[in-house]
C-alpha cells in the first residue's frame, strides 16, 4: 500500500456503500413478499456452495435502523440499496402491495434524517418467480412489467430518492443466470441468451421514461465492466479479446449511447423490433460502473461453442474469491470508457468496488482486514489518477456495508466493511470501516 497521502477528492464527491435486497434483507415471507427466482434457486439442492438461502440473510428487514446507524457512523453521503420487486408487486403483474413500499418509504426517510442520499436500484436480479414462469427476461412482456413496477415505485418514492438505478449488472444476470447457469434462474443458453440482454435493456429504457414522470433526480444503470487482457499475442488471441470485450463491456453500453449492438458476436437479433433501440438510448444522467477485476482471455479451442476462452491472470494478489486485485484495471477501464464513448458519456459513479476476505474476529472481538484497506486505497488512487486524466467520476460506493449472502457462494464470501456473525446477527465494524470513516471525514 502506498505510504503517500491519499490525494484529495473534489468537494461534492459522493462517498457511499452498496447492498442489494436479497443479499441482506431476509424477511422472505414478511408483509406479503412474493417469491423471486433467487428464492427458488437457493432452495434447490446443489445450487449454493454452503446450502444456505437468503431467507434470513442479514435480517436487515428487521434491523434496518441499526444498519442506518452504521451508515451514519461511517459518514457516507449516499447509500445504494435495491428494492425487491417481489415486495412491491409480489406476482410481478398483479396488484401492488403497499406494505412492501412502506418498508422502503421508512428506510428512505430514515436515511434522509441522517443526511444520507438514498440511491435506489430497481432490479438487482430478484425477478418475481411468476414472471419467470412466463419466460422471464426471454419474454418481451417482462420489460413492460418492469416499467410498470418502476412507475409504481417512483410514484411513492420519486420525491425523495436522489439517484435511481434501473438495472444492476445486466451482463452478469444474462451470463451467469441465463448463459452458463451458476446464478438464478439457472438457464444454460450460451449465446441463445441474447433476448435476455435485449429485454433487460428495453426494460431499462421504458423504466427511464416511467421514472421521468415522477422525479427530477438523476437516473443511471449500473453495469459490470472488466478490462480484457490477452493471454498471448497471436491474431487468434486478439480476435478472442475483441469478442469478449464486445460481450462483457460493449453489449450493454453501445446501445445506451445510440450505437446499437456490437455485431462481432453474430447474435440472432430477431428479438429487436423497430423503435427499440431508440427506447434504449434514452438519455441517462450517470453511468454506474461496477468494477472488480480484469479478465484474461485466449483463443477458443477447436469446436468450442464460444469464440474465446477465459484464463486466470497471473502475477496479482488474489482475494478469497480468487479474483485478481488490479487497481490499474480500473484506471484503464475508466480511460477506455472516456475514449470510447467520448461526448456521449455522462458522469461516472463507481457503484460497486470491493473484495472478499476470510475475516474473523480476534480474541478481543475485533476484526482486522488490512487487505481490504489496501484494496480500497489502491482503487481510490486509480480513480483519482483517471480523474486527473480528465475522466468525470463523481462518486465511489464500496461493495458492501455488511458481510452478506453472496449468491451461489452463500455465506462463504465476506465483502463487508462490517462483519456479521450469521448465527447471532451481531455486527462488528472492521478496521476498514474505521479507515474509510477517517478518509471521508478528512477536512
Ligand atoms: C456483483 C454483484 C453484487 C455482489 C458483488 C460481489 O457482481 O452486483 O451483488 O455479488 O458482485
Amino acid at each position: 500500500m502506498s505510504t503517500a497521502a491519499m490525494p484529495e477528492f473534489p468537494a461534492g464527491f459522493r462517498w457511499g456503500v452498496s447492498t442489494s435486497a436479497y443479499q441482506i434483507e431476509g424477511g422472505a415471507d414478511t408483509d406479503g413478499r412474493g417469491t423471486s427466482i433467487w428464492d427458488t434457486f437457493a432452495h434447490t439442492p446443489g445450487r449454493i456452495a454452503d446450502g444456505s438461502t437468503g431467507d434470513v440473510a442479514c435480517d436487515h428487514y428487521h434491523r434496518h435502523a441499526e444498519d442506518v446507524a452504521l451508515l451514519a457512523g461511517l459518514g457516507v453521503s449516499s447509500y445504494r440499496f435495491s428494492i425487491a420487486w417481489p415486495r412491491v408487486r409480489p406476482t410481478g403483474d398483479g396488484p401492488v402491495d403497499p406494505r412492501g413500499l412502506d418498508f422502503y418509504d421508512r428506510l428512505v426517510d430514515d436515511l434522509l434524517a441522517h443526511d444520507i442520499d438514498p440511491v435506489a436500484t430497481l432490479f438487482h436480479w430478484d425477478l418475481p418467480q411468476s414472471l419467470e414462469d412466463a419466460g422471464g427476461w426471454l419474454n418481451r412482456d417482462t420489460a413492460h412489467r418492469f416499467a410498470e413496477y418502476a412507475d409504481a415505485t417512483a410514484a411513492r418514492l420519486g420525491d425523495r430518492v436522489k439517484l435511481w438505478i434501473t438495472l444492476n449488472e445486466p451482463f452478469i444476470h444474462m451470463s451467469l443466470g441465463h448463459a452458463t447457469g451458476e446464478h438464478a434462474p439457472g438457464r444454460t443458453l450460451l449465446f441463445d441468451a441474447f433476448p435476455v440482454a435485449h429485454h433487460q435493456l428495453l426494460g431499462h429504457g421504458l423504466a427511464v421514461a416511467a421514472l421521468r414522470t415522477h422525479t427530477t433526480s438523476p437516473i443511471a444503470i449500473a453495469n459490470n465492466y472488466s478490462p480484457v487482457r490477452p493471454a498471448g499475442d497471436s491474431d487468434a488471441d486478439r480476435a478472442a479479446v475483441a469478442a469478449y470485450e464486445a460481450l462483457h463491456n460493449r453489449l450493454f453500453t453501445d446501445p445506451l449511447f445510440g450505437r446499437g449492438y456490437p455485431d462481432e458476436l453474430g447474435f440472432d437479433t430477431s428479438a429487436v423490433r423497430a423503435g427499440d433501440l431508440d427506447v434504449i438510448a434514452a438519455p441517462i444522467d450517470v453511468l454506474g460502473v461496477n468494477y472488480y477485476n480484469p479478465t484474461g482471455v485466449r483463443a477458443a479451442q477447436e469446436g468450442s461453442p464460444l469464440p474465446f476462452e477465459l484464463v486466470p491472470l497471473e502475477g496479482y494478489p488474489r482475494t478469497a474469491f480468487d479474483w485478481p486485485v488490479a487497481p490499474d484495471g480500473l484506471h484503464e477501464l475508466l480511460g477506455w470508457l472516456h475514449r470510447t464513448y467520448a461526448d456521449d458519456l455522462p458522469p461516472i459513479q463507481i457503484t460497486e468496488s470491493g473484495c472478499a476476505y476470510d475475516d474473523t474476529p480476534d480474541a478481543d472481538g475485533r476484526v482486522h482486514d488490512p487487505e481490504r484497506i489496501a484494496y480500497l486505497d489502491g482503487h481510490l488512487r486509480a480513480i483519482h489518477a483517471a480523474m486527473a486524466d480528465g475522466v468525470d467520476v463523481t462518486g465511489y460506493f464500496v461493495w458492501s456495508l455488511l458481510d452478506n449472502w453472496e449468491w451461489a457462494e452463500g455465506f462463504t464470501k465476506r465483502f463487508g466493511l462490517v462483519h456479521v456473525d450469521f448465527d447471532t446477527q451481531f455486527r462488528t465494524p472492521k478496521s476498514s470501516y474505521a479507515w474509510l470513516r477517517d478518509l471521508i471525514a478528512r477536512p
